[in-house]
């Protein structure tokens, strides 16, 4: 055991060092005139230059390979992304089995009948409705179709990052509002003070992640006064039963976003959907490629509408299981778990010379990964999101964070 880490620490090492050479190498090539990085680079559009993708980001100094066997391994306990512990339904496997030799003919483009699935889970109309390559597909083209060069996107912080990232990527200016300890709560005054001419987006997460919290619907009505087009993530709407949806037939301004990848167990499958006034999916299907989604994620989606117990019984699990982390981590000294109404919480360390850097790395010692929130825009290295995972998980999760607090000499 020790022997494997000693491997994988070396590993590390020689990657970091073959990956600066590398970067050396191509600042040196471009230094020295080259075709390849010059030229290519003379097409590209100029807003793009700086902005670095998020391969680049996540691959880091640690290159692919080790990214991708850390991210794939089977020992390691994943509660870093806020998925679903759990398989899909039963009913989802029969389907994705049945439909496999489909696979050979291109999908369906209009999603006919997800659209009315999801209509019917949502209690609005086929024609409120778009599906994406998951809620950020829809986000995407939100983007593409509203987000001229230069517009603003106002977006709160601490934030899920793809806001931030999508709005340099389509040339956008991020607007930021800092949400504030001790709640981190969104008031529609901070959003009017940001709010100018140049506003296209603005973006509220609800409930919000990494917060966990959720923006009173009142709120989100004030925040809807503006003239700009409201964005409301919904992602973790299963969890928490709260939602703006039926909002959509009263201001044509909203767009409400929400997934498969979360409560239905589906993120590996890509899929999610939109929901808004019929112009405004009209407007988004105009930046849509013909064959977004697979077939098979298309049924499988369909197949998990058909089966709302079963992602019921998961999501009560869930909560059961957040609400027992939460309290286990309340009577840790030095860590602040805030309350949540998702499947993840997030976790303030109290302790003094303890950051969630080194946190995050003790507990991959133990296998666990947990998100180490220090780089996220609007929080700081005292901040760490864990998320809900199978009862025994979480358990080995208590027990490792625990004796990590306990030890002495950390
Ligand atoms: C707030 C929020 N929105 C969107 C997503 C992405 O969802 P999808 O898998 O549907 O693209 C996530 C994923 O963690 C999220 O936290």
């Amino acid at each position: 055991m020790k022997q494997i880490h000693k491997a994988s620490i070396l590993k590390y090492v020689v990657c970091i060092i073959i990956l600066l050479s590398i970067n050396w190498k191509i600042e040196d090539v471009a230094g020295s005139g080259d075709f390849m990085v010059k030229d290519v680079r003379r097409f590209v559009k100029p807003h793009l230059i700086g902005i670095k993708s998020n391969y680049e980001i996540l691959t880091g100094i640690l290159g692919a390979k080790i990214v991708s066997d850390a991210i794939c391994s089977e020992e390691v306990i994943r509660m870093f992304n806020n998925e679903s512990p759990y398989p899909p339904s039963p009913k989802v496997f029969d389907v994705v089995e049945n439909r496999l030799a489909s696979i050979s003919r291109y999908p369906d483009p209009t999603c006919y009948y997800l659209n009315e699935k999801i209509a019917e889970y949502v209690g609005l109309k086929p024609e409120n409705v778009i599906v994406g390559r998951g809620s950020l597909g829809v986000i995407e083209l939100i983007y593409n179709v509203f987000v001229e060069f230069n517009d603003e996107v106002i977006i709160p912080i601490p934030s899920f990052e793809q806001f931030e990232f999508l709005s340099n990527a389509v040339g956008g200016k991020p607007v930021f509002i800092q949400l504030e300890k001790p709640d981190f709560i969104l008031k529609s005054e901070m959003v009017s003070e940001r709010v100018t001419k140049k506003t296209k987006l603005i973006i509220i997460i609800n409930p919000n992640n990494p917060i966990g919290n959720y923006t009173p619907i009142e709120t989100v009505k004030e925040i809807l006064e503006e003239e700009a087009i409201v964005v409301v993530d919904e992602a973790y709407y299963e969890y928490c039963k709260k939602t703006v949806a039926p909002l959509i037939l009263e201001y044509e301004n909203l767009i409400v976003t929400r997934t498969f990848s979360k409560a239905f167990s589906l993120a590996g499958l890509r899929i999610g959907y939109g929901l808004a006034n019929p112009e405004l999916i009209m407007q988004l299907r105009k930046l849509d490629t013909v064959f977004p989604m697979s077939t098979i994620a298309i049924q499988a989606a369909i197949a998990a509408l058909e089966d709302i117990d079963y992602a019921e019984k998961n999501v009560s699990e869930t909560i059961k299981e957040r609400e027992y982390i939460r309290e286990e981590i309340t009577k840790i000294e030095g860590l602040r778990p805030y309350s949540s109404e998702t499947n993840f919480i997030l976790v303030e360390i109290t302790k003094e010379n303890l950051d969630a850097g080194k946190l995050t790395a003790k507990l991959l010692e133990n296998k666990i990964l947990i998100k180490n929130c220090a780089d996220q825009r609007g929080l700081n290295n005292k901040f760490f999101r864990v998320s809900t995972s199978t009862p025994e998980n979480n358990r080995l999760f208590i027990k490792a964070l625990t004796n990590i607090m306990n030890a002495q000499n950390f």
